[in-house]
């Protein structure tokens, strides 16, 4: 190759190369750039030729460069050169960047020079950053769910026992010490199932809706407990796209990052509500971990409040993170919020800077299917139905929960028979031929699973109803193995209300279709 050629071709390559190529000579005064270079800190190619290199770099380092540069001259002592490290730069905006930088040693005409080769690494920090943040809260997330679960048998054994005993109660003086307890113990289960849905284990019942729809019937509801001197605008996307979500989880998302805005309001101020669809691409999605690319109704709630500091931003999603005073946060509502956008197929961010009010982004899937999942009804208040001295098999594994169990279903007028676990219910269920129902646990130790049970006796006792109960909703989906059984669920804890309509809607409705 002829050398005119030659430097022609070394020159277009440098230009071309993706990283950006700096070359200075020994005082530090930079000789060439690339046109990566250019692009990645904003000067022209003027501002950058005879000038000191430190200049691209955020101080401390600015200052102490040359010293730096001289004394590698005078004793080889070197910190990059030749080795390449993880460093700052400094764009012509003022903002600083992280970059890999590598830089070699050459001689021209008896000159010595340094050129580097500067990688951007802003993405792939931003990527990590999120992976670590994501690890972080799976790993909380199981902590929570494991305690939650356990707490969940506790409660049951708790106000189901409080209610056996207010039942049995003669002295109404004395009531209102076991309503105490029993409201103690309701708030337990209220935590308990925001820390389900913050470890992504809320049972939820999906409907096809639409979220303007949702936002309209709570804004009055909103007005009332925010109060007078905030506002409350609304901007909906006309042609919202539907979602498949739970209907009341979305009011109480709504509700938490209501009662946040107002709590960041002291003096009043503006809440704005928002609907919108997006549609995410890999380049966006890459930067949020667990986020898949395609299309999305997004919900955003903002505030003209007092904001959060990049310490509070990163760990307000964190179960128990709280900043407000004892007793006034528990610091699960946004946890709550982050769990269900999680369970729901999304994802939720915040955008917040002190002084700058707050924005909380929570993003579920598009619903684009065609079958409606079946609307459940949700009751308040549910009334007690008796039995008619009908036979249940009881299987549970804990010992507690187990008598607490047998006394509930005792005193609503059933017959019980009493089992351990899945083998044993299977050995009673060849030996009475008089039950008219299975209530089983799903999480049992044993060979026998809950889910083997109920495969069983739909496979060899098809008349015999079955209701299952459990504390958790991935017991419930288990490989979708459960929703195809369509087979009724009692979500721990339960009240005895809860239980006797369960009981005797699946006793009945086996009836209804065998007849
Ligand atoms: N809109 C907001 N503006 C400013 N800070 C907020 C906002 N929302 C949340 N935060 C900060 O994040 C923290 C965690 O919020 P989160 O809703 O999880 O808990 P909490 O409000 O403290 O308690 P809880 O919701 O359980 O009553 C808050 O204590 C607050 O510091
Ligand atoms: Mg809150």
């Amino acid at each position: 190759m002829e050398k005119n050629i030659q430097s022609e071709m070394l020159e277009a390559i440098l230009e071309a190369a993706v990283d950006a190529i700096i070359t200075i000579d020994s005082n530090g005064v930079v000789q060439t750039v690339n046109q990566s270079a250019i692009k990645l800190f904003g000067y022209e190619r003027e501002q950058f030729l005879n000038r000191n290199i430190s200049f691209l770099m955020p101080e401390p380092w600015a200052s102490e460069h040359d010293a730096y540069l001289a004394k590698y001259q005078k004793t080889g002592e070197r910190k990059i050169i030749g080795i390449g490290r993880e460093v700052e730069g400094l764009r012509t905006d003022g903002t600083t960047f992280p970059m890999h930088l590598s830089v070699s040693e050459f001689e021209v005409s008896g000159k010595t020079y340094y050129t580097g080769i500067l990688h951007d690494m802003t993405s792939r920090k931003r990527a990590e950053d999120a992976l670590h943040r994501s690890q972080r809260m799976e790993a909380i997330g199981q902590l929570t769910g494991g305690i939650a679960h356990d707490f969940n048998n506790l409660l049951t054994i708790i106000t189901g026992n409080l209610e056996l005993l207010s039942m049995r109660l003669e002295d109404d003086s004395h009531k209102e010490f076991l309503n105490d307890a029993r409201e103690a113990a309701e708030h337990g289960a209220d935590l308990t199932e925001r820390l389900l849905a913050f470890a992504r284990r809320s049972v939820l019942t999906p409907e096809v809706v639409n979220l303007n729809t949702i936002i309209k019937t709570t804004k009055s509801m909103l007005a009332r407990t925010l109060g007078e001197n905030i506002d409350i605008e609304t901007s909906l996307d006309h042609g919202l796209w539907d979602a498949l979500v739970d209907p009341g989880q979305i009011e109480s998302v709504i509700l938490n990052l209501a009662v946040n805005a107002r709590d960041a309001m002291t003096n009043g101020g503006k809440l704005l509500i928002e609907t919108k669809n997006i549609q995410f691409d890999s380049k966006y999605v890459e930067t949020e971990i667990g986020l898949k690319p395609g299309r999305y109704v997004s919900l955003s709630v903002s505030d003209t409040g007092h904001g959060m500091s990049e310490a509070v931003r990163d760990n307000a999603f964190e179960p128990f993170f709280t900043t407000k005073e004892k007793g006034r946060g528990t610091g699960l509502g946004l946890s709550m919020v982050y769990g269900f956008a999680k369970q729901s197929g999304g994802h939720a961010t915040i955008y917040s800077e002190l002084g700058m009010g707050s924005t909380i982004n929570i993003y579920v899937p598009r619903y684009d299917g065609i079958d409606q999942p079946k609307k459940v009804a949700r009751r308040d208040d549910l009334e007690i139905v008796s039995g008619n001295n009908e036979t249940i098999l009881i299987v549970e594994d804990d010992p507690k929960v187990r008598a607490i169990t047998v006394s509930r279903i005792k005193s609503l007028n059933y017959k019980v028979i009493v089992t351990n676990n899945g083998t044993e219910a299977i050995a009673a269920l060849q030996n009475h031929n008089n039950i008219d129902l299975v209530f089983t646990d799903l999480v049992m130790p044993g060979d026998v699973s809950g889910y083997d049970l109920v495969e069983h006796v739909l496979e060899n006792f098809p008349q015999i109803p079955v209701l299952m109960t459990s504390g958790y909703a991935e017991d419930l989906l288990g490989n979708g193995k459960l929703a195809s059984l369509n087979v009724e669920l009692l979500r721990k804890p339960y009240r005895q209300a809860d239980l006797s309509e369960k009981l005797s809607e699946a006793i009945h409705s086996k009836r209804k279709s065998i007849d």
